[in-house]
């Protein structure tokens, strides 16, 4: 039950709150963001306030998963439209921290959570020390809200596995429940970042969503030549305009390279329009 939205920076406060909460026996679904809220994260929310009596969303911009030279100075902070848009999806808590409250010490002294192995590939290897970034906030948000469950999305599909493999190794007592993508009319999955385009990079987009689903076909039919299918994708890209950073075809469940006779895999991609970074991915299964 929503009585009204509040905003809090505090991490004090942020807890009275949500302990009122838990002491009453309700149950506390969290959404932690970036902000620049799009229909995404609002079903991130839907899906949240459907589990759960009591509904938290963060917004940190979190410098620790940015690397040098990448976008974190030009990030679209929106927070006056972010407020209004949860206040009109009944959230119950805003937690919107300063950078101080989070690294009162600064990043480097940070202590830091690694997932090996599932964060060097893919966009680990293209963005070092990213996934250390997002396990460490994730950790960090975890531990201040204390929610029965949070909710991710599948776009992030790379975030979403170290997401769970923290939770697992570390035995955080928390449910993560995965979203599918939300796109739009086009199939450009919806992100923040697609606000960076020009018109024209606009209109090339949704082909990086057509791509995918070209190769989920060819290996739904049966195709198992792997490395053809990622160069013929990598070779279309770079067809439609784009600069690609990787096009890969893994195991669904833990992004290990698919042998001939594993069933459920996923192809995940990663590439500049101009010099926008899109990622995207589709289950092959
Ligand atoms: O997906 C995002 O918006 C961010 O990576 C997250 C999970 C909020 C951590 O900063």
């Amino acid at each position: 039950m929503s009585n009204g939205m509040e905003t809090v920076s505090d991490i004090e406060r942020l807890r009275q709150r949500i302990g009122s909460w838990r002491k009453a026996g309700e149950r506390i679904g969290f959404v932690p963001t970036m902000g620049n809220l799009h229909a995404g994260h609002l079903a991130l929310v839907d899906a949240a306030k459907g589990q759960c009596e009591r509904s938290v969303v963060s917004i940190f911009v979190n410098s620790m998963q940015f690397g040098e030279g990448e976008d974190f100075d030009s990030y679209p902070r929106t927070l006056k439209e972010d407020q209004h848009k949860l206040e009109q999806a009944g959230v119950d808590l805003l937690f919107a921290p300063s950078g101080t409250t989070i690294y009162p010490q600064g990043n480097q002294a940070q202590t830091r959570v690694e997932v090996p192995e599932l964060s060097d590939i893919l966009c680990g290897a293209s963005r070092p020390g990213h996934f250390v970034g997002v396990a460490t906030i994730v950790c960090k948000l975890f531990n201040y809200v204390q929610p029965d469950l949070a909710v991710f999305g599948e776009k992030d599909y790379q975030q979403l596995m170290v997401i769970r493999r923290m939770v697992a190794d570390l035995a955080i007592p928390i449910e993560i429940v995965g979203l599918p993508t939300v796109r739009e009319a086009d199939g450009l999955a919806k992100s923040s970042r697609n606000g960076y385009l020009s018109v024209d990079e606009r209109k090339q987009a949704p082909k990086l969503y057509e791509i995918l689903n070209i190769t989920a076909e060819s290996l739904r039919s049966g195709e198992r030549n792997y490395a053809l299918l990622e160069s013929n994708g990598a070779d279309m890209l770079r067809s439609a305009g784009f600069k690609p950073d990787y096009f890969s075809i893994r195991r669904a469940h833990d992004l290990a390279l698919p042998g001939r006779e594993d069933q459920h895999l996923v192809i995940l991609a990663a590439a500049y329009m101009g010099t926008t970074r899109l990622i995207d991915n589709l289950n092959a299964a």
